[in-house]
């Protein structure tokens, strides 16, 4: 099979394609007809992608995107790459902030120019809404001043603004993709996010803690993510070359996310205690910008998400979900000693 993607490109390399974007982005491209090349050092396990074992269109290489000679190699004859692979919270970069930056900014001139170097025609950048920092603006749009609070925002937006500056690009289209937090079920769960985590905790312990609760937190579908870069990949390059695009969806409070979840679930025994918090940061953003301009609109919802993590506990595809480290980026990296 392959892809009708309008741009005629056929093959796709994901870096951080075993990560929980990937695990629910890799198999669909492969469904979409794309050959997919997966760069993961496959810290949250090499089992991600057991239900496409054997999938003709499906390269994994186990390897570390540090590895320029290496990735070189891997980026020939792709068309478009999407870059996922990074140290992807605050608290696991701050482990071990060198190790952050060698992995969130400094590897990424070495992928840039060797994507340049092999042709690659679109290369698509996974930011983060973080980027902007706490604003009072309750609509944040991709014009806004970017105000990074932590060093994992920080490098983002250096990425960003290297990837826009790069000079002798080679016509290699250049797309900003800058999501919300992302919810839902994937093979390769986090439950350090917060939908997530707050659905988990109801599910096993019928307790939901919320630290402050008033703060707004914007949020987006797995599913939508995932449609999000088929969108990305699909557009005409003269409405994405060089922009930035927001990508979130329902801006809610951290007590009615919690509320959502008791709701969902249908079980009025879930307590909600609440405990007191000077962190009362909001963060919101808009997201016309990629309804406008290029049509996407979101179709899945928190209650969705909720839904969909509470079947995949009950039927027990999630293992000791509170203590196992694979589903907490800190935990696992903690365990790791990665390097
Ligand atoms: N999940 C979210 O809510 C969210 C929100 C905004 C932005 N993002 C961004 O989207 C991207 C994907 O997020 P995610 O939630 O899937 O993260 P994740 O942590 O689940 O996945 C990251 C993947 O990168 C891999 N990786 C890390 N360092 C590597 C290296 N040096 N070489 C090769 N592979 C490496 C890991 O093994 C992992 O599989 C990240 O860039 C993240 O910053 C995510």
């Amino acid at each position: 099979m392959s892809s009708n993607n309008p741009n005629g490109f056929k093959s796709v390399l994901v870096t951080g394609g075993g990560g929980y974007v990937g695990s629910a982005l890799v198999p669909d491209l492969l469904k979409r007809g794309y050959h997919v090349t997966v760069v993961d050092v496959f810290w949250y396990g090499r089992d991600v992608f057991d239900d496409c074992n054997g999938h003709p269109d499906l390269e994994r290489i186990e390897m570390d995107i540090r590895d320029g000679g290496r990735l070189k190699q891997a980026l020939r004859g792709v068309d478009a790459v999407i870059h996922l692979a990074c140290i992807s919270n605050d608290p696991s970069f701050e482990l071990d902030p060198t190790l952050g930056k060698s992995i969130n900014y400094d590897a990424f001139a070495g992928l840039l120019q060797g994507s340049i170097d092999q042709g690659v025609r679109r290369f698509i950048y996974a930011s983060s809404s973080s980027i902007y920092g706490v604003k009072e603006d309750p609509d944040v749009r991709e014009d806004a001043e970017p105000q990074p609070l932590t060093d994992y925002s920080k490098f983002k937006l250096d990425c960003e603004r290297d990837l826009l500056a790069h000079s002798g690009v080679n016509g290699m289209e250049r797309v900003i993709v800058r999501p919300s937090t992302v919810c839902g079920y994937a093979p390769r769960l986090r439950l350090d996010l917060t939908v997530n985590i707050l659905t988990i905790h109801a599910l096993v312990n019928h307790k939901i803690r919320i630290f402050g609760g008033k703060q707004l937190r914007p949020n987006l579908h797995i599913k939508d993510m995932v449609r999000a870069y088929h969108t990305f990949l699909e557009a005409p390059g003269a409405k994405i070359d060089r922009e930035a695009f927001n990508v979130g969806f329902q801006n809610r409070s951290v007590e009615d996310i919690a509320r959502l979840v008791r709701d969902t679930l249908a079980d009025p025994t879930i307590e909600l205690e609440y405990t007191p918090s000077n962190d009362n940061r909001s963060y919101h953003v808009n997201s016309e910008k990629v309804k406008r301009v290029l049509g996407f609109e979101t179709r899945y919802t928190i209650e969705n998400a909720i839904q969909d993590i509470a079947d995949a506990y009950r039927r027990g595809l999630i293992k000791d979900p509170l203590t196992n480290p694979v589903y907490s980026n800190i935990k696992r990296m903690q365990q790791l000693g990665a390097k």
